[in-house]
């Protein structure tokens, strides 16, 4: 990017189309959407909802509604037919929508670490929307990392070998007790993939760095600890600040993300109070192998020195 494209990029805070306004929220990932209306049948607001969120990888919605499951899940089918989650439970009168909850009584959190939804599945959902109906005071955020930007600001020669390798996904170790407070039982098997490092975005081909803390577990042909040091190098590196953007709920905003181009992080800082909502994904398809490309669009940056 040459330095009059990279002064563009801040100029480009915001633009309004026929319906709605769309403000960039970081120069890197994430925006607002102000003025949409999730429940509207009108295909050319979704068109611009769709191209906006290929756009920017998370989009939020404030002041909106609290949905019905039939609303949300009306509003979700239309980027393509649902995921169903492995492990949790379906709320009882519509199995599409998976309930986000915590309170004083929980012991874990859902999302309370980097992860891309499921990736332990052969094909992993590609968009998530989530409407949180309860918020705590303070706290509860979610954190989102474009894995466009951390794939890009990597060194062409490290770009280079991740760009052959492939990783292990599991998910036995996240799923294996974790809904046992729900009445699930556990299951003899849980999913486990494998992906390529670094993946082809289905709708733009951009490369995405395709790992993470949560699943990945180790990197297909290296030694045990090549792969522990490589997955800690780009564990970090796929966590900068730089590359983030962190909502704070308000109660029924909306988060709409794409499980390729972004991980998320929900932050549980707000133990005892209750946090929860209705989660529905959308079906991806298996990921295919990133070609190398050299950065086009991070000419912005300029990464911190200090480790994170
Ligand atoms: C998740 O889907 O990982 C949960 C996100 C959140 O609760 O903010």
């Amino acid at each position: 990017m040459n330095e009059q494209e990279g002064n563009n990029l801040h100029e480009k805070i915001s633009y309004t189309s026929s319906m709605m306004n769309i403000k960039r929220m970081s120069p890197v990932i994430g925006a607002e959407v102000i003025g949409a209306d999730l429940r509207s049948k009108d295909q050319s607001e979704f068109n611009n909802i769709r191209e906006a969120l290929a756009e920017h990888s998370v989009l939020f919605f404030r002041d909106q509604p609290l949905l019905s499951p039939e609303e949300q899940v009306t509003f979700a089918t239309q980027f393509g037919p649902l995921h169903a989650h492995p492990a949790a439970p379906a709320k009882e009168d519509n199995e599409a929508i998976f309930v986000i909850k915590t309170d004083s009584k929980s012991k874990i959190a859902n999302g309370n670490g980097w992860h891309t939804d499921v990736s332990c599945d052969k094909e992993p959902p590609l968009v998530t929307m989530l409407q949180l109906h309860e918020v705590p005071e303070l706290g509860g955020d979610t954190l989102f990392s474009s894995m466009y930007a951390a794939y890009e600001t990597l060194s062409p020669r490290l770009k280079a070998f991740i760009s052959k390798l492939s990783a292990h996904h599991k998910s036995e170790h996240v799923y294996r007790g974790r809904y046992s407070d729900r009445g699930v039982t556990d299951k003899s098997h849980y999913p486990s993939s494998i992906h390529p490092v670094v993946a082809a975005h289905p709708l733009s081909g951009r490369p995405v760095l395709y790992v993470n803390p949560s699943f990945t577990t180790e990197i297909h042909g290296l030694s045990k600890h090549e792969s522990r040091a490589l997955l800690d190098l780009l564990f970090t590196h796929q966590s900068r600040l730089e590359f983030q953007v962190r909502f704070q709920w308000t109660p029924n905003a909306i988060a709409l993300w794409d499980n390729r181009s972004a991980q998320h992080f929900a932050m549980w800082d707000y133990w005892p109070q209750p946090r929860r909502g209705h989660r529905v994904t959308i079906k991806g398809a298996a990921l295919e192998q990133g070609n190398e490309i050299d950065s086009k669009y991070y000419g912005n940056l300029r990464l911190s020195s200090s480790r994170l």
